[in-house]
C-alpha cells in the first residue's frame, strides 16, 4: 500500500472542554474540524461567505419534538405553537408544520411567511399590543386561528372586521399576571408595569372577558399569558398558573363562562454560557401541565385544551453564527480585539443585552481555549461587540469564528445598519447543506429607493 497524505479520520470528540450545552445536538469535533448536521463548519464559511447563519434541523426537530411529547404526557390536548419572532423564515414555517406544530405571528409581515410556506393558517396565533387595523383584516381574512387581543380597542376593532366579513374570531385574552420573572428587564413581560395585555388589578382583564364574550363577530375561547423570556426558575411560571387559575375560576363564577383554552407562553432559558443549566423541556411540560391540572382540578373547573409557546429554546442552540477573523488589534495591559465581517448587524444581542456567547474557533475545535479576546464587530459603534472577554483558541487573521447559541433572537433582530446586507441562513442536515435564505446583495438595499 503506497503512502497517503490524508489525515487519518478521528472518532468525533471534545478533547478539551465539552462544548454540548451550548452547541447544536449533531456537533462534533473531527480532525479538529468543528462539523454540524455532519458538515465541516469552516468548509462551509469558505464556499458560502461569511457571515453566516447556520442552522441545525435535527436539533430544531428534537426541540419540537421534546415539547409536543413532554406537554402531552401529561394532558392529551396539548398543544406546541412555535414563537416565530424567535427566527422567521418559509423553511422553518414548514419545518413548523412538518412537526405538527402550530405558529405563533407578531406582525403582518411574520403572518406573510406563514402564508407564502402554505402553513395551516387555523393553526396560526396572531399576537402584538398593537395590530393595526390593516394586520387585523389581514389575519382575519386569512383565517387564522386565534388572535391574541391585548387591548380594549382591539376587541371593538376585531368585532367590527368579523361582523363585516360575516364570520366569527376566535380570540385569546392576554393577561398579565403580576408575576415578574427573574431575567433581564427588557425581556420580562407579565408583571403588572407592562406595555401587554390586561392587569388583573382594578377588574380590566375582567371587564375584557364580559366585552369579549358578549360582543358579536368574537368567540371567547380562552386566556393568554407569557411572562418573559430566558426563564430559568420554574417557579416563577407555577406562580402565574396559580394565579391565572383562580382568575379562570373567577370568569366561571361571574359570567358561567368556561375558558377553553389555555395558553402559558415561551420562554423557557437555554445555556449561552457553559455554567448555565438551564431547566429541562422534560420538566418544563410537567411544572405547566401538571400545574394547571392541579390548580383546575382544585377549583373544580374542566381541564382546558394547553398550549405552550417556545421560541428560543426551540432555535438558540441550534445555530451558530460564522465570521471570517479580520483584523487583531491588542491593546497592551487592557485587551485583544478580534473584528469580524459581521457584529451589532446580524446579532444585537450583546449591545442589547449584554449577552454572554461561548466562541470557537472552527478549524482548530480541538485544541484548548486558552486566549482571552473581545470578538468585535466591524460597525461605527463602540457597543458593536458580540462576546466580551471570552476564551478561544488563538486566532489568526483568516481564521473562521463561530458564535455558539445564536439561532433564536439574531437573524430575527438582524438589520442593515451601516448599510450593511444580511447574512445567508444555512439549514445542516445528514452530511448536507442548504440556503433557505440567501444573503442580501447590494441590489437588495437599493431596492426600496425611489427618490
Ligand atoms: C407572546 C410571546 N410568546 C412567546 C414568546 C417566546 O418566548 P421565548 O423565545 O423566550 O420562548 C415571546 C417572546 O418574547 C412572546 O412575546
Amino acid at each position: 500500500m503506497g503512502a497517503t497524505t490524508e489525515p487519518i479520520p478521528q472518532e468525533p470528540m471534545f478533547e478539551v472542554e465539552d462544548l454540548s450545552s451550548v452547541l447544536p445536538m449533531t456537533a462534533e469535533v473531527v480532525s479538529g474540524h468543528l462539523r454540524i448536521g455532519g458538515v465541516d463548519m469552516a468548509k462551509l464559511a469558505r464556499e458560502r461567505g461569511t457571515a453566516l447563519y447556520v442552522m441545525d434541523e435535527a436539533h430544531i426537530r428534537n426541540q419540537l419534538r421534546e415539547y409536543v411529547k413532554w406537554t402531552t404526557f401529561h394532558w392529551k390536548d396539548c398543544e406546541t405553537i412555535f414563537a416565530g419572532k424567535a427566527f422567521m423564515s418559509v423553511a422553518m414555517c414548514r419545518l413548523v408544520a412538518e412537526e405538527g406544530c402550530a405558529l405563533d405571528v407578531s406582525s403582518g409581515g411574520e403572518l406573510a411567511f406563514a402564508q407564502a410556506a402554505g402553513f395551516p393558517l387555523e393553526r396560526v396565533y396572531v399576537h402584538g399590543n398593537n395590530k393595526t387595523m390593516l394586520e387585523l383584516h389581514e389575519a382575519i381574512r386569512a383565517g387564522v386561528g386565534r388572535i391574541v387581543v391585548d387591548s380594549f380597542e382591539e376587541l371593538q376593532r376585531i368585532s367590527c372586521i368579523a361582523q363585516e366579513m360575516g364570520v366569527e374570531q376566535g380570540i385569546l385574552l392576554r393577561i398579565t399576571p403580576g408575576i415578574k420573572p427573574d431575567t433581564h428587564g427588557y425581556i420580562q413581560t407579565g408583571q403588572n408595569d407592562s406595555k401587554f395585555g390586561f392587569g388583573l388589578n382594578h377588574g380590566l382583564a375582567m371587564e375584557a372577558v364580559r366585552r369579549a364574550v358578549e360582543l358579536p363577530g368574537i368567540d371567547f375561547a380562552g386566556l393568554h399569558m407569557h411572562i418573559g423570556s430566558q426563564i430559568f426558575a420554574l417557579q416563577s411560571y407555577s406562580k402565574a398558573i396559580e394565579v391565572i387559575v383562580h382568575f379562570m375560576d373567577e370568569i366561571m363564577r361571574e359570567t358561567g363562562v368556561a375558558v377553553r383554552e389555555l395558553d402559558t407562553g415561551g420562554g423557557l432559558g437555554i445555556a449561552y454560557g457553559l455554567p448555565d443549566e438551564p431547566s429541562t423541556v422534560e420538566h418544563y411540560g410537567k411544572v405547566i401541565v401538571d400545574g394547571i391540572k392541579e390548580h383546575v382540578e382544585e377549583h373544580d373547573l374542566p381541564v382546558p385544551k394547553i398550549m405552550v409557546e417556545p421560541g428560543r429554546s426551540i432555535v438558540a442552540n441550534a445555530g451558530v453564527t460564522l465570521y471570517t477573523a479580520g483584523t487583531i488589534k491588542d491593546v497592551p495591559g487592557i485587551r485583544t480585539y478580534v473584528a469580524v465581517d459581521g457584529g451589532m448587524t446580524d446579532n444585537i444581542r450583546t449591545a442589547l443585552y449584554d449577552a454572554h456567547y461561548e466562541v470557537l474557533v472552527a478549524d482548530k475545535a480541538d485544541q484548548p481555549r486558552k486566549e482571552v479576546v473581545t470578538i468585535a464587530g466591524k460597525h461605527c459603534e463602540t457597543g458593536d461587540l458580540i462576546a466580551r472577554d471570552v476564551r478561544v483558541q488563538p486566532i489568526e487573521i483568516g481564521d473562521i469564528v463561530c458564535v455558539c447559541s445564536t439561532g433564536a433572537y439574531c437573524q430575527s433582530m438582524a438589520s442593515n445598519y451601516n448599510k450593511q446586507v444580511r447574512p445567508a441562513v444555512v439549514f445542516v442536515a445528514d452530511g448536507e447543506s442548504r440556503v433557505v435564505v440567501r444573503r442580501e446583495t447590494y441590489d437588495d438595499l437599493l431596492r426600496c429607493e425611489v427618490g
